[in-house]
């Protein structure tokens, strides 16, 4: 297998003109469908099966073409840790702590107020008004903070008559609402599912993607649908992003569950628009270490938003670990953009699990991950991520920050504790093939 000639052999043929022009612009055509199959070394890296394991066939073939996106978001939301619970101080307090703890360095630049920003009651020119209590100085004035910080503020509202905390939704107001959020200089917009009149989002979503896209400010634009209807088939050319699942919660059932669930459209992301399986409850309490390193391990590896969900102000040193792990963080945001998926589920109740996913360079990531509550052995075999059995690779630990390997061929295996995984960064030397 390892000598087998790599497909791009057309280029040896060259002899015939026609022949070549033919071959180097199906190949250019075919990289753009497949831009993770790119590789001219001496010997193929790949499996003849790569393309069926990582499905691509949706990668980037409708976006929204604001710009935004190229990589997962990255941030902060307040939803998860303080509900209801909001007010410009705490979200001043937010944006200073993500500087302060070095968040905002790595990435973590959006700064988004959840539900209940708003006062209950439109005023007398149909506009929404901050609440009077919690935002006296009102959002602008918040932005204005946000930025001088050098990061991004992003704001609530609901594509129906009413946000789930019943405060006015943007259904039939969009073009009035959208201006509005762009004149307080709003650089993000997460657009809910409920009191929505019982009208189809296809019909909902899209009024507010114009309607934004007229205020002639770019801003990233965030479906929130709850894979009703299931966006991933058609809010690409709507959204930036859209929820695949119901709402999360701070319980291993509820992550695993919309893992899961989640992993179903791998194949519908790329860059600019996002499969988004709901924010991140690393640091809300809920799940052990080992359950949240899993769980940011996983929302990683298939290019979900990174947005913070607990409080940045008062954050444990073990939450800060996961959440700063700039390894993690840069399979999340690697340049190729392909959402890994798992791959293998096998042992009892399909515990022993095996995640994996292209990146730039024709390396791979890789997640073994316990699934059970006992400690097991999990093996990735190359047949599984879609490698030549023969091909060496090294193998880097993600959370442990160093080079297990130079020299793994064929198979990889760990033992891996009750809930927790293991991440790994595996680079082929495919000039160095076993013969
Ligand atoms: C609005 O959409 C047009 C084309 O669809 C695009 O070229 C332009 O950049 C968009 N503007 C903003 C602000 O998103
Ligand atoms: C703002 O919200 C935070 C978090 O809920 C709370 O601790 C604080 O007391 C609130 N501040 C004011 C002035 O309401
Ligand atoms: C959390 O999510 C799980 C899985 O969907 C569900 O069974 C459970 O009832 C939820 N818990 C709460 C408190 O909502
Ligand atoms: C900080 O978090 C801890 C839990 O990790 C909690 O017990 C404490 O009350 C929090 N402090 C503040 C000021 O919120
Ligand atoms: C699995 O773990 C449970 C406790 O979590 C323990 O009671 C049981 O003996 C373990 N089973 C095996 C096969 O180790």
């Amino acid at each position: 297998m390892a000598k087998q000639k790599q497909s791009s052999s057309c280029f040896l043929n060259s002899a015939i003109l026609l022949f070549t022009i033919f071959c180097v612009s199906s190949v250019s055509f075919s990289a753009r469908l497949h831009p993770i199959l790119q590789s001219f070394h001496q010997k193929p890296i790949f499996r003849s099966n790569f393309h069926s394991i990582y499905d691509t066939s949706n990668y980037g073939t409708f976006q929204l073409s604001n710009g935004l996106a190229k990589t997962p978001q990255m941030g902060w939301n307040s939803w998860n840790f303080f509900a209801c619970n909001i007010n410009e101080t705490v979200i001043k307090e937010t944006a200073d702590a993500l500087i302060s703890t070095g968040l905002a360095d790595l990435g973590y630049v959006y700064v988004n107020i959840d539900d209940c920003w708003s006062s209950v009651t439109r005023n007398l020119k149909a506009q929404l008004v901050p609440d009077e209590k919690t935002f006296p100085s009102g959002i602008k004035a918040v932005a204005d903070y946000v930025h001088a910080k050098g990061l991004k503020l992003g704001i609530y509202s609901d594509a129906g008559a009413f946000t789930c905390q019943v405060r006015p939704g943007s259904i039939f107001l969009e073009k009035e609402d959208a201006a509005l959020f762009a004149s307080w200089g709003i650089d993000y917009l997460k657009y809910d599912n409920c009191y929505n009149l019982g009208i189809p989002p296809k019909d909902r979503y899209p009024p507010m993607r114009d309607a934004l896209n007229a205020t002639g400010r770019t801003i990233f634009y965030s479906i929130c649908e709850w894979g009703e209807d299931d966006p991933a088939l058609w809010a690409g050319a709507v959204g930036n992003s859209w929820r695949t699942t119901e709402d999360i919660n701070d319980t291993w059932a509820s992550m695993t569950k919309i893992a899961d669930l989640n992993d179903k459209w791998a194949k519908y992301a790329g860059p600019g628009g996002w499969n988004d399986p709901d924010m991140l409850e690393v640091g809300n309490g809920g799940m052990t270490y080992q359950e949240y390193r899993a769980h940011f391990s996983i929302w990683a590896l298939m290019k979900a938003p990174l947005l913070i969900g607990c409080d940045v102000r008062n954050m444990t040193a073990e939450t800060i670990e996961i959440l700063t792990n700039k390894e993690v963080i840069d399979i999340n945001q690697d340049p190729l953009g392909v959402q890994g998926r798992k791959v293998s589920a096998s042992g009892p109740d399909g515990c022993n699990q095996v995640w994996a996913g292209p990146l730039s360079g024709d390396r791979l990531a890789v997640v073994l991950w316990n699934r059970c509550s006992n400690a097991t052995t999990i093996t990735a075999s190359w047949d599984q991520i879609g490698l030549e059995s023969g091909i060496r690779v090294s193998v880097r630990d993600l959370w442990q920050h160093k080079e297990l390997t130079s020299d793994a061929v064929s198979s990889f295996s760990a033992k891996v504790d009750a809930h927790d995984c293991h991440f790994y960064l595996i680079t082929p030397y495919p000039d160095h093939s076993v013969e």
